[in-house]
């Protein structure tokens, strides 16, 4: 997985004198002091150090590579911003620093991406500057967190993340102009005390300003430096919004419903803030960001992420997977096309993890309850067991078919029957797993369950495609099963092909047909068939000496047909001890339902021979 930095600075070498440009005093312009060194000045006031890795590319990969980042989403400084200028200076300064961006990303080899920025005084201006900067190749924008006295729940700004949800565009809230300046002249309390206000300010008006109500759930919002002090005084918002009216703001549900609608980066500097962060946002919510190359930045970018006690799963997370999806960019192939050499060589080598896909495996777990209860990632994972061993068993149950296929064309060979009772024999030692496997789920209380089953409805297991598949597959054809699979036409069109085609049933009674040991007189009743399936059974158990590897795989089938139904025998134990009487959440009556499933067999005339044997 690519790591990537999604909040970090870039200035270039040279721009033109704004002042002069625009007349008008103030712009912030650069002082080239030393080689590879300069300082960012507004007027004549000294503002910022800075040195060539905001402007020389290769000084950036190489301190890239020195920190193992793979990809830096680059964005101007808010001092850029210029909100509070007329909007055609804002506009020209932003298509300035807009194409000025690009250029650099231009000599990149595909590591550097941008965000633009635009004059956000004006909707339309800015709307439009955004619909060319996405066609122009930036990934976003980045915006500053208020114009003037307007939050981010102005209606202009509402419409403009509006465009940017639509254009597929990211956004990056940085805090800039913070309040109460006047009272923090020394010391950067600005951006130490009075930058987490304002971001915590800028997520505080979506939230109770109805913003995210009114904004489409794809819109990709990250709010900067791990979204100022929001998470921290998220319980105290909180408690307001409960208890005193005037706090609740216009949003439709309580401040920490909406936490799922925006990230954050991981710009916190301390080890138990990340934990904390994470532990509020989720790991889903939480990016690598770093504002290098700046004094205030992290300065060997991902080592808080990389050296904290993440789980594995979380880093991944954390250093790339989340930003590809903000960006909505895949940046391992940005890095191997024409822009030059593949990038993350080290993700190229196969490990463990990328082999077995964990990361990806482990991020399949979604509970639905709110709090999320503890016990629901025992359920998701228990199932997604069952369906990754019913996977396996579909895959060696088919290899069975062909092998009792090509037993049938070819009489004389052995080897097929052989193989076809040794893959079955797998099968029952994996159906005796799945059997045991309930035990565990038999760890939950029924009042656990029953705290999260209402958010399960109507999933149920009816609509295991997999487990109907086995029995499709086995021989239990039942076409009104297939109503279940309604929602899902890729199931059920695979069900409707396992309809059609021979099943393992078919393949055993057609390979003993074509051995001679099975004869059916045209225009036999159903059940004459039977009996002649059975005494086929029959005659091979009768002629061991000749017929050892035949009877093994009757052995191993029968075997299989007994643990099915052992496993339904638990499964309806599991569901009275769990849920009683109680209707399922599929329709049916539950229990009393199910017991009237462990009657099926798959091969019943291997049963129905063992009454037709008799002493010797
Ligand atoms: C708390 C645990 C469970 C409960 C309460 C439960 C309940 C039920 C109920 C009531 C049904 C009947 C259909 C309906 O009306 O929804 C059902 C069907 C089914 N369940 Fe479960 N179940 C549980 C766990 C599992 C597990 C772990 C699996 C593993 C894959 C599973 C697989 C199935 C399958 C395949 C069916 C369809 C059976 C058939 O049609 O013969 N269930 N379950």
């Amino acid at each position: 997985m690519p790591v990537i930095d999604i909040h970090n600075h870039f200035f270039p070498r040279e721009w033109p004198d704004l002042a002069a440009r625009y007349g008008s005093p103030n712009w912030p312009r650069i002082k080239h002091t030393e080689p590879g060194k300069a300082e960012i000045m507004v007027g004549d006031r000294f503002f910022r150090q800075i040195y060539s890795a905001c402007w020389d590319a290769n000084v950036r990969l190489s301190e890239m590579d020195r920190d193992g980042i793979d990809v830096q989403v680059i964005s101007a400084t808010p001092v850029l911003f210029a909100y509070d200028r007329p909007v055609e200076h804002a506009l020209d300064c932003a298509l300035l620093f807009n194409d000025a961006a690009l250029e650099l990303c231009a000599q990149s080899k595909g590591r550097l991406k941008s965000l633009c920025q635009v004059p956000l005084q004006d909707i339309h201006a800015s709307c439009k500057e955004l619909s060319r900067c996405m066609r122009a190749g930036h990934l976003g924008v980045q915006i500053g967190n208020h114009v003037g006295e307007k939050n981010l729940d102005d209606p202009g700004i509402v419409t403009f993340l509006h465009h940017c949800a639509d254009e597929g565009a990211a956004v990056l809230v940085h805090p800039w102009d913070m309040l109460g300046s006047e009272r923090m002249p020394r010391y950067m309390m600005p951006w130490t005390v009075g930058m987490p206000a304002e971001t915590q300010l800028g997520i505080v008006a979506m939230i109770l300003g109805g913003a995210f109500d009114k904004l489409p759930a794809k819109l990709r919002i990250c709010f900067a430096h791990g979204g100022g002090s929001f998470a921290f005084l998220l319980g105290r918002l909180e408690n307001a919004w409960h208890h005193h009216p005037v706090a609740r703001g216009v949003c439709d549900l309580p401040p920490s419903q909406y936490v799922n609608r925006f990230s954050v980066d991981s710009a916190v500097f301390d080890e138990r803030a990340l934990q904390f962060l994470v532990g509020t946002m989720g790991a889903e919510r939480v990016m690598l960001g770093s504002d290098y190359p700046f004094p205030l930045g992290e300065h060997r970018v991902g080592t808080l992420i990389r050296s904290s006690a993440l789980t594995p799963r979380e880093k991944d997370r954390l250093l790339g997977r989340n930003a590809m999806e903000f960006l909505g960019f895949d940046a391992s192939a940005a890095g191997a096309t024409e822009q030059g050499p593949p990038i993350a060589s080290q993700a190229e080598q196969l490990t463990y993890s990328s082999y077995l896909k964990v990361p990806e495996l482990l991020d399949l777990q979604e509970p639905q309850s709110t709090p999320q209860h503890h016990d629901e990632l025992l359920f998701i994972i228990v199932h997604q067991t069952y369906e990754l061993w019913f996977k396996e068993l579909l895959h060696d149950l088919d290899a069975v078919v062909a092998n009792l296929h090509a037993a049938g064309e070819n009489t004389n060979s052995r080897d097929e029957v052989y193989e076809s009772a040794r893959l079955l024999r797998r099968c029952t030692e994996i159906t005796r797993v799945l059997v045991e496997q309930f035990t565990i789920l038999e760890t939950m209380l029924p009042t656990h369950f029953l705290a999260f089953r209402d958010k399960l409805e109507p999933a149920s297991g009816f609509q295991s495609e997999q487990f109907r598949e086995l029995e499709f597959l086995c021989g239990l054809k039942d076409e009104k099963m297939l109503r279940y699979h309604r929602p899902t036409p890729e199931a059920h069109a695979q069900l409707e092909r396992r309809l059609r085609e021979p099943s393992l049933h078919d393949a055993l009674f057609d390979a003993l047909r074509a051995m001679g040991k099975l004869q059916v007189q045209n225009g036999a009743t159903e059940r004459e068939r039977f009996d002649a399936r059975a005494r086929a059974i029959l005659s091979l158990y009768r002629d061991e000496r000749n017929n050892r590897d035949w009877i093994d795989v009757c052995e191993r089938l029968t075997e299989f047909d007994e643990l099915v139904v052992s496993w339904r025998l638990r499964h309806v134990q599991l569901v009275e001890r769990v849920i009683g009487a109680r209707m399922g959440t599929g329709g049916s009556a539950g229990s009393s339902y199910l017991k009237l499933t462990l009657d099926k067999k798959f091969f019943p005339e291997l049963w129905e021979a063992r009454t037709l044997l008799t002493e010797r």
